[in-house]
């Protein structure tokens, strides 16, 4: 399966979901996650993100977001249409460490 990273943290650009043949991403406040159970691995959302915050979670260091992506996929809302960027979008993009240093 895919899973959603840190580097989508407020920037949530979504264009992911508009490419998703299965409508797996689910929406926080400040980022999206997909749902591992409903991804049918197609790859097709990992180049489309601007912020590369897509990744399959056979890379090095993805448990973490492999268990997120799992337990907010549980609790969020499903999104199926692309969403305006939040306007401060492109100052987040490639800002390291957002989870830690900004939202704990
Ligand atoms: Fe959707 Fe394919 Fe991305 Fe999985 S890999 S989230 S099925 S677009
Ligand atoms: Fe997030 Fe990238 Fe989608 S920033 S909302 S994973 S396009």
């Amino acid at each position: 399966t895919y899973v959603v990273t840190e580097a989508c943290i407020k920037c949530k650009y979504t264009d992911c979901v508009e490419v998703c043949p299965v409508d797996c991403f689910y929406e926080g406040e400040n980022m999206l996650v997909i749902n591992p159970d409903e991804c049918i691995d197609c790859g097709v959302c990992e180049p489309e993100c601007p912020a590369e915050a897509i990744l399959p979670d056979t890379e090095d260091g993805m448990e973490k977001w492999a268990s997120f992506n799992r337990d907010y996929a549980s609790q969020w809302p499903n999104l199926t249409r692309k969403l305006d960027a939040p306007p401060d979008a492109d100052e987040w993009k490639g800002v390291a460490d957002k989870l830690d240093k900004h939202f704990s």
